[in-house]
């Protein structure tokens, strides 16, 4: 918020001002209700308006709370209380939610029944335009503080929740990154006891059964191989690129492939190979699938 002093000097609001508005203060302080009535009949006719109070003693109570608002206008004493007194109004209308446009209107009512009041009160033309200049001018400064008010408290619930959501969504990520960098560390393990395996097969080639053990060891190649094309997708991933599902089922399929080869050699029962072999069509199919979807996309 702007510093009242300078709120004051942009109306050009001086002491001779503040005089004034105490001159007329017994005059307006009897008219005190009719001007609360002006804004209670508009209230009342204007169905959005009305919508604002839940019941009528809310309503009774605001407009206790405009009369005494209207007669601390002519108090002569705008000091920094004041100040707080409009901030809190305008604080206190956001969280009602009152929109600005009813205070504007209200405000609106207010300069109406003053011009009112000093037509039916000052004869005079010139001490009435005077009189009225003063009025308007702290009638303005009042409608700029509640409404700046207003908005900067709506702006403060708006970036709180900003904030938040800014808050959560670097939490996410951060986890995501965490995920992911655990993932890749995971695969690297994974890919480690894969090399291993197919150290351990390359080694029985020379130990073993040649034709047994070369077909193990082709079926443990074919997973590295896989895997590798694993950790460079989530590698991709992590960069930014697109994440591939096939790579994964991959995976099953060359698993699958691998232990229909070691069923094979080891004359597993044909019922077993037949549902090893079903179960590559299967994932087969659906890599097939997934890869061309994949591929489509790109
Ligand atoms: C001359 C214009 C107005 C003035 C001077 C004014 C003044 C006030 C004041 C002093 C408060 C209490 C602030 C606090 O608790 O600190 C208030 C609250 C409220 N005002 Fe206004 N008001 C005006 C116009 C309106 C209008 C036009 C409406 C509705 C259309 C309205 C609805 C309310 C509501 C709903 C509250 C909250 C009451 C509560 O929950 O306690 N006001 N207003």
């Amino acid at each position: 918020m702007r510093p009242f002093k300078e709120i004051k000097t942009n109306y050009y609001f001086t002491r001779e001002d503040e005089e004034i508005l105490l001159e007329l203060k017994p005059v307006m302080e009897k008219r005190a209700d009719r001007v609360v009535e002006a804004i209670h009949q508009w209230i009342n006719s204007t169905e959005s308006a009305r919508r604002v109070f839940k019941n009528e003693s809310l309503k009774v109570h605001v407009m206790n709370l405009i009369k005494d608002w209207f007669i601390r206008l002519f108090s002569g004493k705008y000091d920094n209380t004041y100040y707080d007194y409009l901030i809190k109004i305008g604080q206190k209308h956001e969280l009602a939610g009152v929109e600005p446009h009813y205070l504007i209107r209200a405000l609106n009512i207010v300069k109406n029944s003053c011009i009112d009041v000093l037509c039916d009160e000052v004869e005079l033309c010139r001490e009435r335009e005077r009189y009225f200049i003063a009025i308007n001018k702290i009638i303005d400064i009042n409608l700029d503080i509640i409404n700046s008010s207003y908005i900067e408290e709506e702006i403060k619930s708006y970036s709180i929740a900003y904030i938040a959501r800014g808050k959560i969504l670097r939490l996410g990520e951060v986890f995501s990154q965490l995920t992911s960098a655990a993932l890749v560390l995971s695969l690297i393990i994974l890919t480690a006891a894969v090399v291993y395996l197919c150290g351990r097969d390359i080694y029985e080639i020379f130990t073993g059964q040649l034709e047994q053990n070369i077909i193990t060891a082709l079926g443990s190649v074919l997973i590295l191989w896989v895997m590798l094309e694993l950790i460079n997708t989530e590698i991709a991933h992590l960069k930014g690129g697109k994440f591939k599902i096939s790579v994964f089922i991959g995976v099953a399929l060359v698993t699958t492939i691998r232990e229909v080869m070691i069923a094979t050699l080891k004359h597993e029962s044909i019922e077993f190979i037949l549902s090893l072999v079903a179960s590559v069509l299967v994932i087969g199919l659906i890599f097939w699938l997934v890869k061309r979807t994949e591929e489509a996309r790109r």
